[in-house]
């Protein structure tokens, strides 16, 4: 029900400010930080305790739920219908031991695999948004996103400024999909949108998406709970998500490709999507 919701909605927010204060105290450095698959995969030791700080606290305060947390992923696993959280303790890691403020905690609620709730907190500019399905989205509680008028008209990527992420994975298929079509968007003589945003976290550029001060996000690669938070709240901002590659107008948020559009007059949006599909050079995998 929606008061559950919101009781689940403020346990997150109460959450995330706490793993952002955690953020606040550490002090990574990007030569002692650990990697995972690859050197460019990062994580800390604030990773790891963030997420276990959450994940304990969910899982005593909702013995019923499922967790699903990024450190502690099991490869190939899925996610259930069931109401299952998913925490990304630290979304911007690599922004996070550089010392670049865009970084994030992203919390969320997903029930059927639907997001119903989301949070994502930036300690380093107290940036909280937050969103519950049929409640609409906020930024810092009190300003409904989007910041601008929802029917502003998007009238095609050549307007726009796309948020792109370069990801973790540095060859291959997706590697080159991600950067031809990257180049192809910035160029003049392809699309020649505004600009190519590289940012550093997925759940941010959701939000910057939901906000409205980015036009649209196209990832290929990136996971459940980087978007899932995101997901939740740009939807209730009035934005849609398809996925990345051409074709599928219903894309799942264990899918881990998305195209999301900020909010603007329906024909405009699906004129971007598909905008962006003709645009890309190949398919991820
Ligand atoms: C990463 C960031 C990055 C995106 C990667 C993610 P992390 O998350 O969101 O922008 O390109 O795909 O994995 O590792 O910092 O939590």
């Amino acid at each position: 029900t929606l008061a559950e919701f919101q009781q689940i909605h403020d346990f997150l927010v109460e959450l995330a400010l706490r793993g952002g204060q955690m953020m606040l105290d550490a002090n990574p450095s990007a030569s002692t930080s650990g990697s995972k698959k690859n050197s460019v995969d990062l994580v800390t030791d604030t990773d790891k305790s963030i997420e276990k700080m959450v994940l304990t606290n969910l899982k005593y305060k909702y013995p019923n739920f499922d967790l699903l947390g990024e450190e502690s992923y099991i490869p190939g696993r899925k996610i259930s219908d069931n109401p299952t959280f998913i925490c990304d303790p630290i979304d911007g890691t690599i922004n996070f031991v550089h010392g670049v403020p865009n970084v994030c905690i992203s919390l969320a609620l997903v029930i059927n695999k639907i997001p119903v709730v989301g949070v994502v907190y930036n300690p380093f500019q107290s940036r909280l948004f937050t969103a519950i399905k049929g409640k609409g989205a906020f930024l810092n509680r009190t300003e409904r996103l989007p910041l601008r008028d929802p029917n502003e008209p998007l009238p095609g990527l050549n307007k726009a400024l796309v948020a792109i992420e370069w990801g973790s994975e540095r060859k291959g298929n997706n590697w080159d999909v991600r950067t031809k079509t990257m180049v192809k968007l910035a160029s003049q003589g392809g699309t020649m949108c505004h600009s190519v945003r590289c940012q550093g976290s997925a759940a941010l550029d959701m939000c910057g998406v939901a906000a409205g001060y980015l036009d649209v996000f196209w990832e290929g690669g990136c996971w459940a709970w980087d978007v899932a938070a995101g997901w939740c709240i740009l939807t209730e901002a009035g934005g849609i998500v398809a996925d990345a590659n051409p074709g599928n107008w219903k894309p799942s948020v264990e899918g881990r490709r998305y195209l999301a559009v900020r909010s603007a007059p329906p024909e405009d949006q699906i004129a971007v999507v598909k905008e962006l599909w003709e645009t890309m050079e190949g398919r991820f995998e």
